[in-house]
């Protein structure tokens, strides 16, 4: 039977990326972000490929629309086997610098908005019997890196939540997937002076939708070299880790 997938934040970067990966792979499509009109240029695209794209606008701060804009893409499309929460922003400010506004509006997009999209996501999984959800955290999420503390925090937050849902649906038929990528050149990071080990979108889309059809539950993107490498920055002193 045709799956379907749902993806917040699919108007650019992974989010786009995976919605191509997915419609060549042969799913329906709900398809999500602020900017409709980015949505439906990509959805022209990707109609020949899918067999159904829905798009809706959906700001995941707007924490009371996320279950019901959900649950119409679930109808539309005939039930949702995954769900890809996958929106999320990113600011460079160093602690103490007035920047306490963009670091909230993080929090909401990143951690709140996250949060809301998964739960909204588990209602419908409980009541269809089962789904997967992926969460896409960060390799930031593993240590406080300077002038990235609000990111760090959601993506540390985003993780133990996802963790959390893995020990709690381990006797359901509801898979959770956890994907922490390390550098994927999108928007998000383009400004950054330093990329380690970064790869294109087309590549990082390409290993992230193997992965979730796996059902893994966690993995680095790509796993090589970021297994190995997360190691090393768990355990990198604070004199090392401020030179980021
Ligand atoms: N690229 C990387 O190397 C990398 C590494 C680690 C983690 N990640 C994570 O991967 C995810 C995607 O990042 P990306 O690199 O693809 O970033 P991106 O190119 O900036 O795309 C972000 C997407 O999120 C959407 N978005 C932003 N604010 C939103 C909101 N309030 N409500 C709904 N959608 C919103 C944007 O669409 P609209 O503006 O139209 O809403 C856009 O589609 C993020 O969670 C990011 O933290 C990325």
């Amino acid at each position: 039977m045709t799956k379907s997938v749902l993806i917040t934040g699919a108007s650019r970067g992974l989010g786009e990326g995976l919605a191509r990966q997915f419609a060549a792979r042969g799913y329906k499509l709900a398809l999500t972000a602020r900017k409709l009109e980015d949505l439906e240029s990509l959805t022209e695209q990707l109609r020949s490929e899918s067999p159904q794209v829905c798009v809706r606008s959906l700001d995941v701060t707007d924490f009371d629309a996320v279950p019901g804009v959900l649950r119409e893409c679930a109808e539309e499309l005939g039930g949702l086997d995954i769900v890809i929460v996958n929106a999320g922003v990113a600011i460079a400010a160093r602690g103490g610098q007035g920047m306490f506004e963009q670091m909230r509006t993080t929090i909401d997009v990143n951690l709140t908005g996250a949060i809301a999209t998964a739960e909204a996501a588990l209602e419908i999984f409980r009541e269809q019997g089962k789904g997967q959800l992926v969460g896409i955290s960060s390799i930031a999420a593993l240590r406080g890196m300077p002038r990235q503390g609000a990111y760090c925090a959601t993506k540390a937050g985003f993780s133990k939540y996802l963790e959390a849902l893995r020990c709690e649906t381990c006797n359901e038929s509801i898979s959770i997937t956890e994907l922490s990528p390390g550098y994927i050149d999108t928007e998000l990071n383009r400004s950054l002076a330093s990329r380690p080990f970064v790869i294109s979108a087309d590549k990082g889309t390409r290993i992230m939708a193997d992965l979730i059809e796996k059902q893994v539950g966690f993995r680095y993107v790509p796993p090589w070299p970021w297994t190995l490498v997360a190691q090393f920055l768990k355990l990198l002193p604070i004199a090392m880790l401020r030179k980021f």
